[in-house]
């Protein structure tokens, strides 16, 4: 298994398939489903956190980092998930959330009762003399990023909610408490690693910035350099003692330059890492809380900016649209109503061919959408909750905030996996505790393969496809049609052979003008999803068509 070839699918557990009856996810759901993920032809199987967990933050608040929620399972389910999961040739990656830790943890608890060692595995300061909080720094999730620390005059520092208090990284207890944490599920034969926020675990001045919240603060706390010092521990200490261990850094606002450090080889820190600013293109002045359609050469700017720059110095990518944390792709980039195959396979089209290592979020490969919640009472996601209160704040009507949320909110992807037309899709007996979308008689697995030409069958294609031709893994990239307002263009190549893409990204017919372009007989289509079949000076591509040619050198 190697990051060129291989494709990682994404499971949240807490809402792909529930066999207990409860409304949540669990971990015997995701060792049943094992067999379609293994039809799909996926190579691993990142899980979102399944710990003993509050779920202020859906599990991202881990009050016991070596144990699993009851409600998820047992230590002895995620053997055998790891057993049963091998055995189809799967490897399982699991969630690492090492910045911060629930205040429920023993750790803060201790801290809390007065112990001085775990006092010192957090960031305690003191309020400024004229009595103002340590910094004027803002949480990621709204509100200042300190809290009272008890009784004491002291506050902690929480970037994300108030119940995710970060941790120490400069005390090595902490750091060694943590390592000890991955070495324990690394024992148990976990073979990836995907580590939550890495890049913001080094923070080193505790100065106030120009502006809360602006990107000059997040610059004060992100990507310091002695964050690549602990990365390269961590590898150290950890996963660099073992074999063949697949590693992914969650990076926050970073740069190329950046994520160039973490991933060159020679650096020795990790494989891949998420960067997420293409995925802010349909953000006002940088705001995620506001409606807008997306930018599209913006869009096309960023992704080339990544590709070129991350391979000029032997960096690698992380190729995804969707997440636990972003709306549904297809619902935001394309028309989900009049051409939800056409959006979909184009949108996994672009992405899959790209140099770096595909990431297919649950539900992405039979065509799921945004949930389309009407109601603010059906959101449960507590950025989401926050933020709505801060849009009512602003004095944006309760109308408008639900627009925005609804296009926005992390729960657009958190709603249930929809298995079937039966009762809450297919994915539990009991009552969902995020609701299903409407559409799942129509968006659901067993219909996804029962189709011969639908978007599931067209997702195994594109993983094969990886497998079987270098220029796809490990081929150059250039982009092509950079100004054009509704193509994207890129052609990859290696020694033996060419591939060009062509994806239009909107709902009208376009024309292609390749006549600059070295167009003859040696260019056979690869794949694609509409009528295209032959490369010609003038190609018409219909609303969303993407198409592939490959070409032998
Ligand atoms: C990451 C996770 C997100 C979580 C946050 C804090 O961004 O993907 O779901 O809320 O970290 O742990």
């Amino acid at each position: 298994m190697t990051k060129e070839t291989m494709t990682i699918y994404q499971a949240y557990p807490k809402s792909f398939k529930d066999t207990t009856g409860d409304g949540m996810g669990d971990i015997q759901g995701v060792i049943q489903s094992l067999d379609y993920l293994e039809r799909l032809g996926i190579d691993m199987i990142w899980l979102n956190p399944f710990y003993p967990s509050p779920q202020y933050d859906n599990g991202y608040d881990i009050s016991d980092y070596t144990a699993v929620d009851p409600r998820y399972g047992t230590l002895e389910d995620v053997d055998q998930l790891i057993q049963e999961a091998d055995k189809r040739g799967i490897g399982i990656m699991l969630d690492m959330v090492l910045n911060h830790c629930s205040t429920y943890h023993d750790w803060f608890q201790k801290a809390l009762a007065g112990d001085k060692y775990y006092q010192d595995f957090f960031y305690l300061k003191p309020a400024k003399p004229d009595g103002s909080l340590p910094t004027n720094w803002e949480s990621k999730f709204g509100g200042p990023a300190w809290e009272p620390f008890g009784e004491t005059d002291l506050y902690y520092l929480r970037l994300y909610d108030l119940h995710q208090a970060d941790l120490n990284w400069h005390n090595p207890h902490v750091r060694q408490a943590l390592y000890e944490v991955v070495r324990f599920w690394l024992d148990r034969g976990v073979k990836g690693l995907r580590f939550d926020v890495l890049n913001v675990i080094g923070k080193v001045d505790f100065v106030d910035s120009q502006e809360p919240g602006s990107a000059q603060e997040k610059a004060l706390y992100t990507d310091t350099p002695i964050v690549h010092e602990w990365v390269q521990e961590l590898k150290r200490e950890t996963f660099g003692q073992y074999e063949g261990i697949v590693t992914v850094g969650e990076m926050s606002s970073t740069s190329v330059a950046e994520g160039i450090k973490y991933t060159a080889p020679q650096r020795e820190e990790l494989d891949m890492i998420f960067s997420f600013h293409h995925l802010k293109v349909d953000y006002q002045e940088g705001d995620k809380w506001t409606q807008m359609p997306f930018d599209f050469l913006e869009l096309k700017r960023i992704l080339d900016e990544w590709q070129v720059g991350m391979s000029r110095e032997g960096g690698w990518n992380a190729l995804f649209w969707n997440n636990h944390d972003q709306p549904r792709a297809n619902s935001r980039f394309g028309d989900v109503v009049n051409y939800p195959y056409e959006t979909a396979t184009m949108l996994a089209t672009a992405i899959h061919l790209m140099r770096g290592t595909p990431y297919v979020y649950q539900g992405e490969e039979i065509g799921m959408t945004n949930p389309d919640y009407s109601t603010i009472e059906a959101f449960q996601d507590i950025e989401t909750l926050n933020n709505y209160q801060i849009l009512l704040d602003k004095g944006v009507s309760e109308s408008e905030a639900l627009a925005i949320i609804q296009a926005k909110s992390r729960d657009n992807s958190r709603s249930p996996m929809q298995w079937s037309a039966g009762a809450h899709a297919g994915f539990t007996t009991g009552q969902p505790w995020l609701a299903v979308a409407d559409n799942y008689s129509t968006i659901n697995v067993e219909q996804a393969l029962a189709e011969e030409d639908g978007i599931f069958a067209y997702y195994q294609n594109l993983i094969q496809l990886r497998k079987d031709y270098p220029v796809i893994s490990q081929g150059s990239y250039r982009s092509l049609f950079l100004d054009h307002p509704s193509i994207m263009g890129y052609i990859r190549e290696d020694e033996n052979q060419q591939l060009l893409l062509l994806a239009n990204f909107y709902g009208d017919p376009v024309q292609v003008d390749l006549s600059d372009f070295q167009v003859d007989l040696a260019w056979r289509k690869l794949i694609g999803n509409g009528p295209v079949e032959d490369l010609t000076d003038r190609l018409e591509l219909e609303p969303y068509e993407v198409v592939a040619f490959i070409r032998e050198k």
